[in-house]
């Protein structure tokens, strides 16, 4: 198949387009490069030995993907382009909406037409909010609570209508939890500007050396051992759940959505022990209040994807530890790291 992959130079589009290549399938990249870099296409082509078409464009450029489209006859689209950091989302929502929903809204209206109406989205589990119940399952109670999960609520929304009153559309949403991990080449990952938001990738740092000692937010909670439970995905795994998706839109006017997760739990404590192993280093951290706005537990029910699209979680969270430390140590600087040291 000739797959549109926007947002590709990212974390989760770059490991899926590994996949995608040694599925035999052609890939055309879409992406600004607002928030990753050309080299994560490059050493993809280095792992895979299969080139890539890659086009820089904003999504929000109306000719410049009609462009495309009218030039690659494309099959399905794999939509990841979008901003993802929730505390940068309060403080410019309205950036956010523009972006995430603009970029959604002009891709939709390129597709329909050129006729392409196969997706498959990338959308989070943030959109269940604080859980009532767990594990999650798709048809829990959504409440995003900032305006990036709104994005992502809202263009579900969209998408969910354009399969009840268009004809002959096929959209997956996939809903991730915290996906984590890089490939296992050491050649691609995770690449945070600046200091970095979520905690396996800080974690990384502070046992490279780069950052003092892991902040704790929060040991009050109801949990196990009172720090925040989450349930942590290795990206191999996430990567082949779309790959796996592509082998299920073949039923038209049919909107789905299904959380990619592993269905365990992982603590604060616990994700410091593991990577603690993985890396054969002293993590020190310090316990700090809660941060604003996050919940005590998180994990899904990923039973809907293993029943319906026969896809389930095989990595381990050592795994993927083991795998984010090699990408940290391979890669002081991310995507900067002189090739020669690589
Ligand atoms: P990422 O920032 O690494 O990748 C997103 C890519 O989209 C970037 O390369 C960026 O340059 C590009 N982009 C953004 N706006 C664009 C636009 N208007 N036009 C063209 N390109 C644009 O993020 P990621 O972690 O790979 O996430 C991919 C998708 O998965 C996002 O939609 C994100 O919201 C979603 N998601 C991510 C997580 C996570 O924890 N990483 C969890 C759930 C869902
Ligand atoms: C995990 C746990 C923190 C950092 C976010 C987005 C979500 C999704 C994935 C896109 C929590 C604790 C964290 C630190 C810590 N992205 N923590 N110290 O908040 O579950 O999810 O990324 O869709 O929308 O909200 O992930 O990695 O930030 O936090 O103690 O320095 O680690 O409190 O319990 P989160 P996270």
């Amino acid at each position: 198949m000739n797959i549109l992959v926007t947002g590709g130079a990212g974390y989760i589009g770059s490991h899926t387009i590994i996949e995608l290549l040694e599925e035999g399938h052609e890939v055309i990249v879409v992406d600004n490069l607002s928030n990753s870099s050309r080299e994560s296409l490059v050493r993809i082509q280095n792992i895979t030995q299969k080139n890539i078409t890659f086009h820089e464009l904003d999504l929000r450029d109306r000719d410049g993907l009609s462009t495309i489209f009218d030039t690659n006859d494309i099959d399905v689209v794999m939509h990841f382009a979008g901003l993802k950091a929730v505390g940068e989302s309060v403080i410019k929502a309205l950036h956010y909406y523009q972006n995430n929903l603009e970029a959604s809204m002009t891709l939709l209206e390129v597709m329909k037409t050129f006729d392409v109406k196969k997706l498959v989205f990338s959308s989070s589990a943030t959109v269940y909010g604080d859980p009532e119940a767990l594990p999650l399952i798709e048809s829990a109670c959504k409440q995003a609570t900032n305006p990036y999960g709104q994005t992502k609520l809202m263009i579900e929304q969209i998408l969910e209508d354009i399969c009840a009153t268009q004809e002959d559309w096929s959209i997956t949403s996939l809903r991730y939890f915290n996906p984590i991990g890089a490939h296992e080449s050491g050649l691609i990952g995770e690449d945070p500007n600046g200091q970095p938001n979520n905690l396996v990738p800080y974690i990384a740092q502070v046992a490279v050396g780069k950052l003092d000692m892991v902040k704790v937010f929060g040991k009050d909670y109801d949990t196990p051992d009172g720090t925040g439970v989450r349930d942590y995905i290795h990206i191999l795994d996430l990567a082949k759940a779309h790959a796996t998706t592509l082998q299920h839109l073949d039923h038209p006017n049919v909107y789905k959505a299904y959380n990619i997760g592993t269905g365990k739990g992982i603590s604060v404590l616990e994700m410091i022990a593991a990577f603690e192993k993985a890396s054969g280093k002293i993590i020190p951290y310090e316990i700090l209040d809660r941060r604003p706005g996050d919940i005590a537990n998180c994990y899904a029910d990923p039973s809907l994807a293993r029943t319906e699209l026969g896809w389930y979680s095989e990595y381990t969270i050592e795994q993927a530890c083991r795998d984010a430390w090699r990408w940290q140590c391979d890669n002081p600087d991310g995507y900067h790291t002189p090739a020669a040291t690589i």
